[in-house]
C-alpha cells in the first residue's frame, strides 16, 4: 500500500455497506448508544459533505456530516471518522476532517462541532465549546465537546438540545 494510491472522494449509496464495516470495526456495537449517534438518527446525514478515503477499490477511511440545531444555531456534526487499522498514523484521518471542513465553508455553513477528543482535533481547528452552553441527548464529557467556527459568532448561537436539524428529536432514553 503507498499513500500515492489513496483517493479522497464524496461518499455515495455504493460506500454505504463499508462505511458500515468500518465504523463497526472502529467503534464496535455501542456506536449505537453514543449521544452522537442518537442525533444522527434523527435525519439524513450530508451526502456532498461526506467523504471517504479510497485505495483501488476499497473504502479504507470515511467522515460524514449532518446537520444539526441547537437553540438559534445552526451547524454541521462531524462523525463518525474513522480509518481502517492498516490505514492509520498516516494522515488519512487528517485529511478527510480537512476536506470536510473546506467544503462545509465552501457550502457556506457556520459551524462545525463534534464530539472528541482535543488532542487530535485541537490543531485541526477545533476549541471547546464553553461547558454547558449545549448538551446532547446522552452524557458527553464536556472536554470532548469541540467546535470549529467558520463564521464568527456561530458557535454562540449553539444553545441547549442538540437535534437533528430536520427537528426529529433524538430520544435519551
Ligand atoms: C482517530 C482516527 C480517526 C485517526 O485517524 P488516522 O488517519 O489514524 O490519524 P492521522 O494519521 O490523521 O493522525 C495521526 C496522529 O493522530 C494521533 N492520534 C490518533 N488518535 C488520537 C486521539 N484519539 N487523540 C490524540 N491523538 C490521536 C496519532 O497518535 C498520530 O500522531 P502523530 O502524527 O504525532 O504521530 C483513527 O485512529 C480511528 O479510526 N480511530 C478509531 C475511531 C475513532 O476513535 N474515531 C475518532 C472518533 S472522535
Amino acid at each position: 500500500m503507498s499513500l500515492a494510491d489513496v483517493a479522497y472522494m464524496p461518499e455515495t449509496p455504493a460506500h454505504d455497506a463499508e462505511i458500515d464495516a468500518i465504523n463497526e470495526e472502529a467503534f464496535g456495537p455501542g456506536r449505537f448508544a453514543r449521544a452522537a449517534y442518537r442525533i444522527r438518527e434523527g435525519g439524513p446525514h450530508e451526502r456532498a459533505l461526506s467523504f471517504v478515503a479510497t485505495d483501488g477499490e476499497t473504502v479504507v477511511a470515511s467522515v460524514r456530516m449532518t446537520r444539526i440545531a441547537a437553540g438559534q444555531g445552526r451547524a454541521l456534526m462531524l462523525g463518525p471518522l474513522a480509518v481502517r487499522p492498516a490505514y492509520k498514523n498516516l494522515g488519512i484521518g487528517r485529511k478527510l476532517v480537512a476536506i470536510a471542513l473546506e467544503k462545509a465553508r465552501e457550502a457556506g455553513h457556520a459551524a462545525v462541532i463534534l464530539v472528541g477528543d482535543e488532542p487530535y482535533y485541537g490543531p485541526l481547528g477545533f476549541k471547546r465549546i464553553p461547558s454547558g452552553q449545549i448538551a446532547m441527548p446522552r452524557p458527553v464529557d464536556p472536554n470532548r465537546l469541540l467546535a470549529h467556527e467558520v463564521i464568527a459568532g456561530a458557535v454562540g448561537k449553539l444553545t441547549g438540545m442538540v437535534r437533528h436539524e430536520d427537528g426529529r428529536q433524538a430520544v435519551s432514553a
